[in-house]
């Protein structure tokens, strides 16, 4: 599946930090010259460049044409289309996400493809939102749309899991996790919340006109104004990250 909600523009204006505060993530991985890396969700490929600026040889799969395109201009191989579906076999020595897997709902399948997608001794290392992550956002997204007849747990695009199941869910694939935490990391925004709803928001208010899309975001502007928004009128987004390591055995352990 291929989306055209987000705009890479929209993207590097108001959710630069994404790619800006993965230091955990990137230890975790702890890239090697020469190795084979599959970016999942690599979106503009600001990371993917990264690793390939440290001799890795990495490519990218993103749903979003415009985030691909944006990737590609840096020189990433990205493949347009949906994570969810990789087909790939003892591929990769390490399979990497940052900020992407909470949009992937097949949580079972996905990192069951991720196993037979990985050469044995290779790891699946990522970011993800974890239980609790933008309770804030979540509860004026809930409150805006109540007011106008929509329910949305009907159009919640994600999955915050908890540590414990998601461990739970990898270990049962046959991975070793040798790390699965959570951690607050309350986030500063560069521009302002509307900035935040108007990027990540799109695909939950796609059915809407673009007059009552904006008038619902301004609602959820101020539904999450006295939680998130300080005196002097800054925002700060209540994330919670989920960091994992998960290894898929080597053949001497099988
Ligand atoms: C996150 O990185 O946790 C996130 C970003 C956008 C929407 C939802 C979650």
């Amino acid at each position: 599946m291929v989306n055209d909600y987000w705009k890479s523009e929209d993207y590097a204006l108001h959710a630069r930090y994404v790619s800006q505060l993965s230091e955990e993530v990137m230890r975790d991985l702890a890239p090697q010259r020469g190795e084979q890396i599959l970016d999942l969700g690599c979106g503009d490929g600001v990371l993917a460049e990264v690793l390939m600026g440290l001799g890795c040889d990495v490519v990218g799969i993103d749903s979003s044409a415009s985030l691909v395109e944006a990737a590609r201009g840096r020189g990433v191989e990205v493949r347009l289309g949906d994570a969810q579906a990789i087909e790939d076999d003892a591929a990769f020595d390490a399979i990497f996400s940052n900020a992407a897997l909470h949009w992937m709902l097949e949580q079972t399948a996905l990192s069951q493809r991720v196993f037979r997608a990985l050469k044995p001794g290779g790891r699946f290392v990522a970011e993800m939102g974890g239980t609790g992550n933008i309770a804030q956002i979540r509860a004026a997204m809930t409150g805006a749309l109540a007011e106008i007849g929509i329910a949305f747990a009907d159009r919640n695009p994600w999955t915050f899991p908890t540590p414990e199941e998601h461990r739970a869910l990898l270990e049962k694939i046959g991975f070793r996790v040798t790390k699965c935490a959570l951690r607050d990391r309350p986030t500063l925004l560069p521009t302002d919340v509307h900035g935040w709803f108007a990027t990540f928001s799109q695909g939950i208010l796609s059915d809407l006109d673009l007059d009552r899309r904006e008038a619902v975001i301004d609602r959820m502007v101020e539904l999450c104004r006295p939680e998130l928004c300080d005196a002097a009128g800054k925002w700060t987004v209540d994330y919670v990250r989920l960091n994992f390591v998960a290894e898929k055995p080597a053949l001497s352990e099988i």
